[in-house]
């Protein structure tokens, strides 16, 4: 059936918004003739990262799966350890653990955060564990106390996938705070993107030198910039895993804004928490609900439906009305790859709920008043699934 917008423009489900300084930056950048990285742009940002996450060191790079992958090196993972995972995540969390021959072993996610719930990560505990790779769904951060105890118990390294988290808290703590290594994602989709750009942050003081070698070809060419050594030489294993100061610049404007731009998703989001509590009480769906503690960062606001066949109806009925939602992850357990390269321990029932159910409505900066016609749009399927009923 063709799509009916009703005479508004369409409603996309994410978009990069201008919230400051990009363009002038961007300008500056290239006034001064030199654009590789990492310069000034990059060093800014990483002061910035820094100071958010309250970490030692942070690294500009390509995108939070660079920054995954160079956590499982810097961790040490070798061919036949195994990483507790959630399933419901995006594929770069067990990729980086692939890469190195390790084995995601998927848990079950907690019901209300989505996030790897504690007790199912304890009964995936074996002796070839090695590391705990937590991601922070939707920009709440995880139940980090109880994790990060376990982890200490089992003697096991954390890396948190912090990708949907930046500027995110709980209990006053920073994500990116809690593991050996964090990455972050600043992709054109999340809260602050460029395009495509994430941030490792390493929190283990015993890994930071190494970090920034992997970074630069295996070299140790920090150094020789900060006049430490007379020449640069080939020192480990490593990567180009360095932003253009073009996207350092972009991103640099966006982060300088990131409390104003933190601030304005919370109001969408909890608009939308406003709006459509009532049709959560007669039981239309459920609402996100992050726990007390968890200083979230209004990333994604999302339903969870009775089942898949009410989120396929209420997805086409949002697409008539020009508006884009959408479903999260295929949980990587049914995956074919995750087939493959992992294993899942014990059930993962609230994983396949989350991958059957859960539906993403748009939130993004300059959402403004639009996201009253969502909000119209998904009470008028209420209204027309009562009336059916
Ligand atoms: C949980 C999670 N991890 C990793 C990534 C990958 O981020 P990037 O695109 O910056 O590599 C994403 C991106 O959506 C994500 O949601």
């Amino acid at each position: 059936m063709p799509e009916t917008t009703g005479g508004s423009s369409p409603i996309p489900f994410s978009r990069t918004y201008i919230y400051g300084n990009e363009i002038d930056f961007i300008q500056k950048t290239i006034e001064t003739g030199r654009l590789s990285g990492p310069g000034p742009q990059s060093e800014a940002c990483e002061r910035q990262i820094r100071e958010t996450v309250s970490a030692p060191w942070a690294a500009v790079v390509p995108s939070c799966t660079a920054a995954l992958e160079m956590a499982a090196l810097l961790i040490g993972l070798a061919p036949g350890d195994e990483v507790i995972m959630p399933s419901f995540t995006f594929v770069s969390t067990a990729t980086s653990v692939v890469l190195r021959g390790a084995i995601p072993v998927f848990a079950d996610i907690d019901p209300v955060t989505l996030n790897l719930c504690p007790d199912a990560a304890a009964a995936a505990i074996t002796p070839r564990t090695k590391a705990i790779f937590v991601v922070h769904y939707a920009g709440v951060v995880a139940d980090m106390d109880r994790l990060g105890k376990l982890a200490t118990e089992h003697g096991l390294a954390i890396v948190e996938d912090a990708a949907q988290a930046y500027g995110a808290k709980r209990g006053g703590r920073p994500a990116g705070s809690y593991g050996a290594a964090a990455g972050f994602s600043f992709h054109g989709t999340k809260n602050i993107g460029a395009g495509e750009g994430g941030a490792l942050v390493v929190n283990d003081p015993a890994l930071v030198e190494r970090a920034a070698i992997l970074r630069d070809k295996g070299t140790d060419r920090g150094k020789f910039l900060r006049g430490e050594v007379d020449a640069y030489s080939w020192q480990d294993v490593g990567s180009s895993q360095i932003v253009s100061e073009l996207t350092a610049a972009f991103l640099h404007a966006q982060l300088l804004q990131a409390d104003a731009i933190r601030s304005e998703r919370l109001a969408l989001w909890q608009g939308y928490q406003d709006a459509l509590r009532e049709a959560e009480g007669a039981g239309h769906f459920t609402l996100p609900h992050p726990p007390a503690d968890a200083e979230h960062n209004g990333h994604i606001f999302f339903l969870m439906l009775p089942d898949a066949s009410a989120r396929r109806d209420l997805s086409a009925h949002l697409a008539r009305n020009g508006i884009t939602a959408s479903p999260h992850y295929v949980p990587l357990h049914t995956a074919p790859a995750g087939r493959r390269f992992g294993r899942t321990s014990g059930s993962l029932t609230m994983t396949d709920r989350a991958g059957e159910c859960l539906l993403r409505l748009p939130l993004w900066n300059g959402l403004g008043d639009d996201l009253h016609r969502v909000t119209g749009a998904v009470l008028s399927w209420c209204a027309d699934r009562r009336a059916a009923a």
